[in-house]
């Protein structure tokens, strides 16, 4: 139950962020790869977008690569040495505002500012009463036709309603949120006025328990707005690993913790 009082502290105080955060692209061969072939093809379709709001950039690893997609970018995180290290990385991007937040608030943006809202590899970190306040604010906040993308826990299904645990065989050292699932994204989609209308739900490294998803959402009445899509994709790890045999043939990768193994 990863808590915002504790997301606050790890984040805050606990981690070392001397790689950027570069390390949890090592599945992918480095965080280009990961973006280029991995999370860019997913979200194309709303990119460039006027404005984008990323929640929880950390020291800015899709930052860096969103930022040329928008003519304006706001970037809120609850880690204060998250934020200043994004403000010095690009302090050369004029288009990027930095607001520094409680861990559930957007009160610094006007309603119906944001054409595209993202958020990688961090909500996975937050439970539902977090994810339930971003969505009922981004209900407003998002322009009549904007579009979010969340990466987010689907740890939930996996609780034991009697015990309130996880089973052993799931390690859940990394914090997934316990009380989030895809289901329950999608059902606080309709309770604030926003559609689901993609998932992808997906293991992560080398689990192959379905803990994560991505949601894909829009206002009830956007002209993206149709009846949700569902994928269970048992081989997004698969995905990764695959990517970066292939990719490191043409690009130079970021991170690289092993000899490469030249058979796909
Ligand atoms: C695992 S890091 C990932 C950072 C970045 N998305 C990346 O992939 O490199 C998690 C980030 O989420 C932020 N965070 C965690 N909970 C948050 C919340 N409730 N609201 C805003 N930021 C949050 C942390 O401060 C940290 O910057």
């Amino acid at each position: 139950m990863p808590t915002i009082e504790e997301n606050l502290r790890w984040w805050n105080e606990k981690y070392d962020w001397s790689q950027k955060g570069e390390k949890w692209s090592a599945s992918w061969g480095g965080s280009e790869t990961q973006w280029y072939a991995s999370i860019f093809p997913r979200i194309h379709a709303f990119l460039p977008a006027h404005s984008i709001l990323e929640i929880a950039p950390g020291y800015g690893r899709w930052t860096e690569m969103i930022k040329a997609h928008c003519e304006k970018l706001i970037v809120v995180d609850l880690a204060d040495s998250c934020i200043e290290a994004c403000k010095k990385r690009f302090h050369k991007d004029t288009h990027i505002s930095y607001h520094l937040n409680d861990g559930k608030s957007l009160a610094m943006l006007q309603d119906a500012t944001i054409d595209f809202a993202f958020s990688f590899d961090s909500l996975v970190h937050a439970e539902a009463d977090v994810i339930d306040s971003y969505l009922a604010q981004l209900a407003r906040k998002l322009t009549p036709n904007g579009v979010g993308f969340f990466h987010h826990s689907n740890i939930g299904v996996y609780v034991d309603p009697s015990t309130g645990e996880l089973p052993d065989f799931l390690d859940n050292t990394p914090g997934r949120a316990t009380s989030m699932t895809a289901r329950r994204f999608t059902e606080c989609c309709s309770a604030v006025g926003l559609r689901c209308i993609a998932q992808e739900l997906i293991n992560w490294e080398t689990s192959t328990a379905i803990t994560d998803c991505f949601s894909l959402f829009t206002r009830r009445d956007s002209h993206w707005a149709r009846p949700n899509r569902v994928l269970i994709n048992k081989r997004f790890a698969e995905e990764a690993s695959y990517l970066r045999k292939v990719m490191l043939l043409y690009v130079e990768s970021g991170y690289r913790p092993d000899p490469i193994q030249w058979t796909v």
